[in-house]
Formats: structure tokens, sequence, C-alpha cells
């Protein structure tokens, strides 16, 4: 059976993506040191899958385990590279902390990799590496912006590190772009996790409607967009996840054009943050506390994908739509509270 080995594959996207590769029949290897995360998680993904995931609790930052660990697994036939922090707000308070743990670990982690012989590598960018885009939706080609926090920079950085690596070795790359991914899987035993006080659009209206929090803040109606808020891509993780099997077998069939390929994964519609809002209240019938406040640092207007690469070069689709994704970020709001409940 082929192996995939997956950084971060305890967290939100990653965990995601090892049900998706199990479910095609792929073996997994976690790689992931808890730091955003929670050992529950595998066991979610086993009862899920019926399959435990092999996993290593192992800090990236720590490049005798990570050798340890891929020499290994050295026989894997891909790795997907999730490990990361992610909190943008967070990236430019503490910088240093993004830049040790997003670069230093991702140096090490291609060092072990080259060094281990390991040739197939997908790796987890961001939307956020093109800023404020000049034109809608976004393509592939379009440029890149100067980036707008440490946590921008880093996924900067991790790209232009796999496209000078991928000339000079024999590493395959094909990164990823996602733009805002939401919701969560249909059984409602994993989803996201986020601690404290969530900073991601989505959570914090679910944490709302179950009386976490008080009232959400829209950030801005003054935007030059339709209804005034923001516009984003909203992506079920679903979606994202199964882009993710697309992308090693393409790797692992040797179909890649180039020795590094970009996809940006999207749906390519465009929701501004009162449409998020209007949706939520509509599929679960609640009604949600929000209200109008001043725009936030950093924002840009609008994003969405230009996703035509993805479905002719990748073979890959969304299959769910806005309303969907919410629905289940919504049952797996509820299934945390009942968690809750029984512990108490
Ligand atoms: P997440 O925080 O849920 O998952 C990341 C996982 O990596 C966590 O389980 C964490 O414990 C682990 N990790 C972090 N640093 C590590 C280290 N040094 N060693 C080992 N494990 C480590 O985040 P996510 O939302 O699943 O994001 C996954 C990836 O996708 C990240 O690289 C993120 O930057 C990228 N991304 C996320 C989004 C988003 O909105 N969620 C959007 C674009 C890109
Ligand atoms: C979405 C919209 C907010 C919270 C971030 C990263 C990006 C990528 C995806 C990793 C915005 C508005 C939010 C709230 C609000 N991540 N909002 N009230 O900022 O588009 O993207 O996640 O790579 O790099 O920047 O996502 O969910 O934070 O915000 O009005 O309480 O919701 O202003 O318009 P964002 P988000």
């Amino acid at each position: 059976m082929k192996k995939i080995i997956v950084t971060g594959g305890a967290g939100y996207i990653g965990s995601h993506t090892a049900v998706e590769l199990m479910n095609a029949g792929y073996d997994v290897a976690i790689i992931d040191n808890l730091s955003n995360s929670d050992a529950s998680v595998l066991g979610g993904i086993e009862e899920i899958t019926g399959k435990q995931p092999v996993f290593y609790n192992i800090d990236l930052c720590n490049k005798e385990d990570l050798n340890y660990c891929l020499e290994k697994e050295k026989d894997a036939d891909a790795i997907i590279h999730f490990a990361a922090f992610k909190a943008v707000g967070e990236s430019q308070q503490f910088p240093m902390k993004y830049y040790n743990n997003n670069v230093v670990g991702m140096v090490n982690l291609l060092d072990c990799i080259i060094k281990n012989k390991l040739n197939n590598f997908v790796f987890s960018s961001s939307c956020t590496v093109y800023g404020e885009a000049d034109e809608l939706p976004v393509t592939e080609n379009s440029p890149e912006k100067k980036a707008e926090s440490a946590y921008g920079f880093t996924k900067q950085i991790g790209e232009r590190m796999l496209a000078d690596v991928s000339q000079a070795d024999s590493l395959r790359v094909i990164s990823l772009r996602y733009f805002n991914p939401i919701g969560a899987h249909d059984t409602a035993i994993i989803g996201e996790l986020p601690l404290g006080v969530p900073n991601n659009l989505v959570p914090f209206i679910t944490q709302t409607a179950i009386g976490i929090r008080e009232q959400l803040t829209v950030f801005g109606n003054d935007y030059d967009t339709p209804d005034g808020t923001n516009i984003r891509d909203y992506i079920h993780v679903v979606d994202l996840a199964k882009a993710h099997v697309k992308a090693v077998e393409r790797l692992m069939e040797k179909k890649s054009s180039d020795n590094l390929e970009i996809f940006n994964l999207g749906t390519g519609v465009g929701n501004s943050v009162l449409e998020v809002v209007q949706t939520f209240e509509k599929v679960t019938g609640v009604k949600l506390n929000y209200k109008i406040g001043s725009r936030r640092a950093g924002d840009v207007v609008s994003i969405y994908a230009d996703t035509n690469k993805a479905g002719d070069v990748l073979g890959w689709k969304t299959e769910r739509d806005l309303a969907n994704a919410l629905s289940t970020a919504w049952k797996w709001e509820l299934a945390l509270k009942e968690k809750r409940d029984k512990n108490q």
C-alpha cells in the first residue's frame, strides 16, 4: 500500500486530509507536536476510517527527532506539509515565533527529506501571498504582493525555498494556495478546534450562535463591495482535503509539467461577510447576534480564486457550497457542546 507522510495531520485541514487519504486506500503517517491540536483527533480519524494512522509526536524544529522519523518512513511515497502556525494577528505580535516555527521547521523538513531521498512534496500555501489583488478572480499567475504579515511572509518564503530546492534536487513539488477553508467532516467527529477566541469568521459565528461569544463584530461595512463588507472565497474543508489526494496522485504518477506546480484551491465564488451571516441563519434557523464594527487592520477588500487550473490540470473541483459548509460547521459546534455537557 502506498504511504503518505502528513505533517500537521492532527490539525484542522491535516486531519480531514488524513481521512480522505485513508478512505482512498493510502497508509498515513502523521507528524505533529500537538501545539495547536489535540491527540483525540487521532481517535476521530480512526473512528471515521476504521484504520489507525501511524503517529509521531515530533516537533519539526527538533531536527534530530525529525530525521529519525523520516529515516523510519523513508519508503513513503509522498509528504504533505501542513505543520505551521497560522494566526495572522499573532504573527505580527510575535514574528520570531512564526519565523522559528514555520521557516526553521520547514528548513529542517526539507533537509531531512533530501537526506532520506523523499521525492514528492505537497505544500500548504495560502491566498495571502496575493495580498490585495489588482484583478479578480486571482489566477496562479497574479503577482504576489509584499506580505502584510509575518505569517504571510513565511508562506512566500516557503514557496521560494521550494522553487529553489525543486530546481536543484530531485524533489517534485505541488504548492496549494488555499482560500478560506471552513466547515467540518459530515460525521461531526473532526472539525476546527480554535484555541481561545477565534480569529476566523466562521468559528466566531458558530461560537456566538452557541453562546460561547456574546456577539459577532462584522469588521467594517464601508468597503467598496455591493454590501460594503469584505468578500472572500469560502471553501469546504472536505473539498480542500480531496484536492490533496489529487495532488499526491499527480506527483506519484509523474504527471507534473514542472518541478514546482502551483494551484489555487477555492470555489471561484466570492461571498461577503453579511452573506455568510445570512446563509448561516438560513441553513441553521439560528438568529445571530451581530453588530457592525470598524475595519480590521490588514484585511484585503475582496479576494476569490480563479479555479480553472485546478479543474483542468489537477482534475479537481469543489462539490459543496457555502450553505453545506456552514451547516457542517454548525453540526460540529453542536457536537462540541454535547461533549462539553457530558464532561460536566
Ligand atoms: P492547524 O493549526 O489546525 O494545524 C496545524 C497542525 O500543525 C497542528 O496540529 C499543530 O499542532 C501542528 N504543528 C504546528 N507546528 C508544528 C511543528 N513545529 N511541529 C509539528 N507539528 C506542528 O492549522 P490548519 O488550519 O489545519 O492549517 C494547516 C496548514 O494550512 C498551515 O500550514 C496553514 O498555514 C495553512 N493554511 C491554513 C488556512 C486556514 O485558514 N486554516 C488557510 C491557508 C493556509
Ligand atoms: C474573513 C472575513 C474579516 C472575523 C485568513 C488569513 C489568510 C488565510 C485564511 C491562512 C474578513 C471578517 C472575521 C470576525 C469579521 N489563512 N471577520 N468578524 O482574514 O480572510 O483570511 O484566513 O493562510 O491568510 O488572513 O479570514 O476568517 O479571519 O476573515 O467580520 O470576527 O470575515 O474581516 O473579511 P481572512 P477570516
